[in-house]
């Protein structure tokens, strides 16, 4: 069950000029979150509570009580959670959504990433108990590339990609997926980035028979599935309706999800 929390900062780290890792204290969320679960950040002063900002839970460290969550600025509340100092206090809600499923039936899985998408999947990769891992993370160039050693450290086999060849592969991460896929073999895909990549992953996964979860980033309100900003299409029968991101994902089964053109 989601609770309001304050939560104390205990660390603020700069990845980049744009990109920020924030350790928190809360033991009601390290005990309770599950990889692909959000946090809503209130990114606002006083009364206004209207300015939350979906973000999801990046790493739990369950023996010191903290979690983590890495963020990119992209307008007012993120520009406005990376003023924060270490300290103060944070009102969020969480953990909120629906997580990836990880029974324990998958011994072989994947995850595949791009941008600020990859950071659900890190959780992923550090709660998996007895499952071999491949990563794909894609970013536009070396200025966007962080974790790139944690991801590194948590799975079987790392691979990275940009846009420009600054950092790794130069390419598309879906490209290394493709050419990866020639030779090993999943149980599951889970996938996390920008529409264009999960579509190529969705139909990729879906050309091999492999089981795909997709962790969508709508624009979000008030997150807890009273206002329908984050709604998306999902199938319904030979039919489709309206879900909520916020409530009946962030993920979902690839096959549930009705992807516009
Ligand atoms: C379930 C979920 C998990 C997320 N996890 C993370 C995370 O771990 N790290 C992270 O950096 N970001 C994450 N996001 C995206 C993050 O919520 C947005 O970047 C943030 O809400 C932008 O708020 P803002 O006030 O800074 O920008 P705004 O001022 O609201 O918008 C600035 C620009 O960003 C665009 N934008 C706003 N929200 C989104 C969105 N959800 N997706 C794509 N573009 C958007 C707007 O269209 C606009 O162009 C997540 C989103 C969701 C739904
Ligand atoms: S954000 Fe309000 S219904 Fe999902």
């Amino acid at each position: 069950m989601a609770k309001i929390l304050q939560v104390e900062i205990i660390n603020i780290e700069k990845l980049t000029p744009i990109i920020f890792r924030m350790t928190m204290k809360s033991e009601y969320i390290a005990k309770n979150a599950l990889p692909g679960q959000f946090v809503n950040v209130k990114c606002s002063e006083g009364l206004n509570a209207l300015l939350r900002r979906p973000i999801s839970i990046c790493s739990v460290d369950r023996s010191c009580n903290t979690f983590d969550i890495v963020f990119q600025i992209k307008g007012i509340g993120t520009e406005y959670l990376s003023q924060k100092k270490v300290g103060s206090k944070v009102d969020l809600i969480g953990p909120l959504g629906k997580a990836f499923d990880l029974s324990p039936e998958y011994r072989r899985i994947a995850v595949i990433g791009g941008g600020i998408g990859i950071f659900p999947l890190f959780n992923i990769l550090r709660e998996i108990k007895n499952a071999e891992s491949s990563a794909f993370i894609g970013f536009r160039n070396s200025d966007y590339a962080v974790l790139v050693d944690e991801f590194r450290k948590n799975c079987s086999r790392f691979n990275v990609s940009s846009d420009d060849g600054s950092v790794g592969y130069k390419g598309l991460v879906v490209d290394m997926l493709e050419k990866d896929l020639q030779e090993n073999k999943y149980d599951i895909i889970y996938t996390c980035g920008p529409t264009p990549m999960i579509k190529r992953v969705v139909e990729i996964a879906g050309s091999k028979g492999i089981r795909c979860q997709v962790s969508l980033e709508q624009r979000m309100g008030c997150g807890i599935g009273a206002c329908l900003v984050c709604a998306c299409k999902t199938k319904y029968g030979d039919e489709w309706e309206y879900s909520h991101v916020c409530k009946d994902g962030p993920v979902f089964w690839s096959n549930e999800v009705v992807f516009d053109d």
